[in-house]
């Protein structure tokens, strides 16, 4: 463990995903990345608070639910209950699950928003401008790709109306300069690069945080014909989850966040209007914005709007919960895009878990079974370059570097041949099994984080002699 580590808070946030549809592999992803983290962190000493949950307001998911026939309050329950059971099957340790309906949630934002509006960050005014409903958010002309939103490849809104507008202009050359000396750190670098750039080319203009039409939201304290727009609304959970009642006095002890997982489509927003409302509020700012690519299928973005969704529940029936994360986790290089199709997940599980570590597992356990060797494990973990890569979140490069112990410890058995020994020379043989069961306790030790339910089951069957098969050959 390293030295002061022990009980110091650390926190960290996924988005929190709307309730508009069933969770698909990019939500998987991002909170997959959240979970191993938080493991990472807890394993090193931390008191790791790990909050998740739904974004239950707005425009679309209202016309969502209404499409379904359902009340939106029904609708949304439906959803939120889809995200828990998905993060169960995932084995996903979240601290704390927030939902934007929850009340305590509503009666903080409605705080938030009568202070601003008390300290004159929120003015009314007008807002006009390209609306996309599928991104809730205003578009400019350069964010359309021939007039179309390239996400969602549909034709924004024209839309002007009566609107309670947030000062941004004002805090641009803050914002940058935090960006600049990483008091609010953006990765990796090229997003920072983009943020920047972004910041330093365009005026940011203030931006509406009302909408008049919209009923299901939370009505603006000090004009309830209006309701918050989703994003304020969204962000404050990074703040209620850990209780807070909005008193800006009294910000809880976990707050500044010190890792936020976001995915790039949201980059912009979160290192904007979020550290914006925070500036307000005379609260620090988020200390770091970790950013992912997307994933890809068939070479798009998979959403609910393209309509190329793989169903996460689909992969752990077919791999497991850890084959899952496994795949998720070491599919290209945390922040590049990656593209994934059901065949090359089922090559890498082959591969990798079948052959590489189940059949590690299997052999050395089998042959240390014929003489009864079993070995305590230390929770200690052994490697530095393992907490070099997680510290620089290279998870794919974390899980490369365990899988280059097994297949040193497969190519191990095959030069050693204990099998030969076993029979031939007793104390070879017994040397051999030390170093092999020792490399074992090494890799389970190493992979908790990643794969919590596998590194048990190696550490019970070091323990107990007894081997449990781990990954079934799939066709
Ligand atoms: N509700 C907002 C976030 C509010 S947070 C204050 C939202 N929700 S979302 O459900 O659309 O997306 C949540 C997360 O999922 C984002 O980090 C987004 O990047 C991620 N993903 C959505 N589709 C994705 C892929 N295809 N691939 C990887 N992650 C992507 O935005």
């Amino acid at each position: 463990m390293p030295k002061g580590t022990e009980n110091k808070p650390f926190f960290i946030t996924t988005p929190i995903y709307y309730a508009s549809g069933s969770p698909h592999i990019g939500h998987a992803y991002t909170t997959v990345v959240a979970d191993c983290l938080a493991r990472f962190k807890k394993e090193q000493g931390y008191e790791v608070f790990f909050s998740t949950g739904t974004d239950e307001h707005g425009q679309k998911i209202a016309k969502k639910a209404e499409e379904e026939g359902k009340e939106v309050r029904a609708f949304v329950d439906e959803m939120t209950d889809g995200f828990q059971k998905l993060w169960q099957a995932l084995d996903i340790e979240y601290t704390k699950f927030i939902r934007t309906t929850d009340t305590h949630h509503i009666k903080a934002v409605q705080k938030v928003l009568q202070t601003l509006y008390d300290n004159g960050s929120i003015y009314q005014g007008f807002y006009e401008g390209l609306y996309c409903i599928g991104c809730e958010q205003f578009k400019t002309e350069e964010d359309l790709v021939l007039g179309k939103c390239p996400d969602h490849n549909s034709v924004p809104e024209f839309m002007r109306e009566e609107s309670y507008i947030m000062k941004m202009t004002e805090l641009q050359d803050e914002l940058i300069h935090r960006i600049e000396t990483d008091v609010l750190c953006v990765t990796s670098g090229k997003y920072k690069t983009e943020i920047l750039s972004f910041l330093k080319r365009e005026k940011l203009e203030d931006v509406s945080i009302s909408r008049k039409n919209v009923k299901w939201g939370i009505p603006l304290p000090f004009d309830e014909a209006h309701t918050t727009y989703v994003w304020v609304d969204a962000f404050l959970n990074y703040l209620t989850v850990l209780g807070w009642d909005g008193d800006t006095d009294v910000v809880p002890k976990e707050w500044p966040a010190d890792v936020q997982i976001i995915g790039k489509d949201i980059l912009r927003v979160h290192a904007t209007i979020w550290p914006a409302v925070l500036m307000h509020l005379g609260i620090p700012t988020q200390k770091l914005l970790l950013t992912h690519g997307h994933i890809l299928s068939g070479g798009k973005k998979m959403s609910k709007t393209m309509g190329n969704i793989i169903d996460p529940l689909t992969l752990v029936e077919r791999f497991g919960v850890d084959g899952t994360r496994y795949l998720l986790m070491s599919a290209g290089t945390f922040g590049g895009d990656v593209d994934l199709t059901l065949e090359r997940m089922t090559e890498k599980y082959n591969a990798d878990l079948a052959n590489g570590l189940g059949n590690l597992v299997s052999r050395v356990l089998k042959l240390a079974e014929q003489v009864s060797l079993c070995r305590e494990i230390s929770t200690l973990k052994d490697s530095e370059t393992m907490d070099t890569l997680m510290n620089e979140y290279k998870f794919s490069e974390a899980l490369q570097h365990i899988w280059q112990k097994v297949s040193e410890a497969n190519k191990y058995i095959d030069e050693m041949k204990p099998w030969v020994l076993v029979t031939s020379d007793g104390t070879k043989f017994s040397e051999v099994m030390e170093v092999l069961l020792g490399q074992l306790a090494s890799i389970a030790i190493l992979l908790q984080p990643f794969m919590p339910e596998t590194s048990e089951k190696i550490k019970r069957a070091l323990k107990t002699g007894k081997v449990e098969p781990l990954f079934q050959r799939i066709k």
